[in-house]
């Protein structure tokens, strides 16, 4: 929840209590250029003993709460009609009101079946955005990925409310253009990861099902971040002030044809999901779950894992729980602005996403300016972020960069781990970055994976600053600082 305080400032505070706790250690920073090289200065090919403040994403780190861990002592480890998988199925019917699910290890094993069976080649499958493995898998199965969002989505300084929302009048013409035979699905992305973690607005919802319906099309929800999505239209759509977190996901889920998700976000440190109620598209992809994933009752999940989600689907209906995130990025996101350090507006769902362009307004886009910002930041404060921008991009047919159209450092703040003072001193650190940014130059990869090739590509400082950014740190800071 919010609170305001005496002298005037709002800040989040908790409606839970820590009380199991993992040690960090903030290293000196000689220890992280070590640390960075020998990623690659990629952040993620850090080993988390390095890190010490861990922003690189909210998948399988938010911390799990006592009835989720005492669930999963509950697990029925049964190859088959185990009990922990009739629980799942009663959560996801309660809170998404589907009947039929399949379980698998996780987002992108729900994006591999979906895509496998729903896309032939050359159809287009329509997005408001896409996600990086969202987006492969489209490729994979032959398909071309065709993004239709507000222009607005792409301007990182706004007040636009629901900057994921579908562009309508984009959609209306790319069925025309196209033809719906040539249209495999259209999806929709619940809180748009990479547009910064941007809702869409019900009405938005409505309107793309309704020209989904008239032309025959299947809508998939890609609901890794639903609660978040909901809460803000709670928050930002006329009418829904008075409505539950969970009415909210309910209308929305009515919405639709074909849910999935990643269970990494919100609900348990692994697994996913593929929900419906349409029986044909159900019985399409039921047969390659024990292909690919796991017998039917656990697919590609643990019992345990099933447990933890089962009760983490219906805690994030909860007021409380997804408010806290919200509260805590917006919080995050105004003291970035009150340090005049470039970040995506509105706050959105997930992160605080700091403007790489803007920041780093001298390193060309080909230089990758988010990459490089992720690895300067971690160099001098232990905080490891993630890029999103053109290294996260996969390349164009013929070869060529790809340039993004944003380029993100993306700051997670995953579910109750982090406190105000973890963010004050992320900003804090920010803000004398901003003030030596001409000291950071860009990257050239050295090592770039086929295909995505932000997870384990490496890359080098062009022109060593990596050098003269650590001293200029030891300067201000002191020889041992950290
Ligand atoms: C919106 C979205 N879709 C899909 C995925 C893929 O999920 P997973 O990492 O569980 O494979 C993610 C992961 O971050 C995501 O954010």
């Amino acid at each position: 929840m919010k609170i305001k305080l005496t002298n005037g400032n709002t800040i989040p505070v908790e409606s839970h209590q820590v009380r199991i706790v993992r040690n960090v250690t903030l290293n000196p920073v000689k220890e992280r250029l070590g640390a960075i090289r020998g990623a690659g200065f990629n952040t993620f090919c850090l080993k988390s003993r390095d890190v010490f403040v861990d922003m690189l994403t909210d998948s399988g780190t938010n911390a799990m709460s006592d009835r989720q861990l005492s669930a999963m002592m509950i697990a029925d480890d049964a190859y088959a009609g185990s009990e922990s998988m009739e629980r799942l199925e009663a959560a996801i019917n309660d809170i998404l009101g589907f009947k039929n699910i399949l379980p698998v290890h996780q987002g992108r094993a729900a994006e591999h079946l979906i895509s496998r069976t729903m896309i032939k080649p050359g159809q287009v499958v329509i997005m408001n955005y896409h996600f990086t493995t969202s987006k492969v898998h489209v490729l994979f199965a032959g398909g071309v990925v065709e993004e239709l969002c507000l222009d607005e989505a792409l301007k990182t300084e706004s007040s636009h409310p629901f900057k994921g929302n579908m562009d309508i009048a984009k959609l209306n013409a790319s069925i025309r253009k196209h033809g719906k035979e040539k249209i495999a699905f259209i999806r929709m992305e619940a809180t748009t990861n990479l547009l910064g973690g941007q809702p869409f607005s019900m009405q938005n919802l409505r309107e793309v099902s309704k020209i989904a319906k008239e032309n025959g099309l299947p809508l998939v929800l890609d609901g890794s971040l639903i609660a978040e999505n909901a809460f803000f239209i709670k928050e930002r759509e006329a009418g829904f002030k008075s409505k539950s977190v969970k009415e909210i996901i309910l209308e929305m889920m009515s919405l639709i044809d074909l849910f999935y998700f990643s269970g990494r976000k919100s609900s348990s440190s692994r697994g996913g999901v593929i929900a419906t109620n349409n029986e044909k598209l159900f019985n399409m992809m039921k047969p390659l779950l024990p292909v690919f994933e796991g017998f039917f009752t656990y697919g590609g999940m643990s019992s345990k894992e099933m447990e933890a989600m089962a009760v983490g689907i219906r805690e994030m209906a909860e007021p409380n729980v997804v408010e806290n995130v919200v509260a805590f990025v917006q919080f995050f996101v105004e003291e970035c602005i009150k340090e005049k350090i470039p970040v995506v507006t509105p706050p959105g769902g997930l992160a605080c996403h700091v403007d790489a362009k803007r920041f780093l307004s001298h390193i060309p886009q080909s230089e990758y300016p988010a990459g490089s910002l992720a690895a300067a930041l971690f160099l001098i404060s232990g905080v490891r972020g993630m890029e999103r921008g053109t290294i996260s991009m996969e390349r164009n047919p013929d070869g060529s960069e790809a340039l993004a159209d944003i380029e993100l450092l993306r700051l997670a703040v995953p579910r109750r781990v982090f406190t105000i003072s973890h963010v004050l001193f992320t900003v804090d650190r920010l803000k004398w970055l901003l003030a030596n940014k001409h000291l950071v130059g860009g990257l050239k990869f050295t090592e770039e994976p086929p295909v995505l090739r932000f997870f384990v590509g490496k890359l080098a400082p062009i022109g060593g600053w990596d050098e003269r950014l650590v001293n200029a740190f030891e300067k201000d800071f002191g020889k041992d600082a950290c």
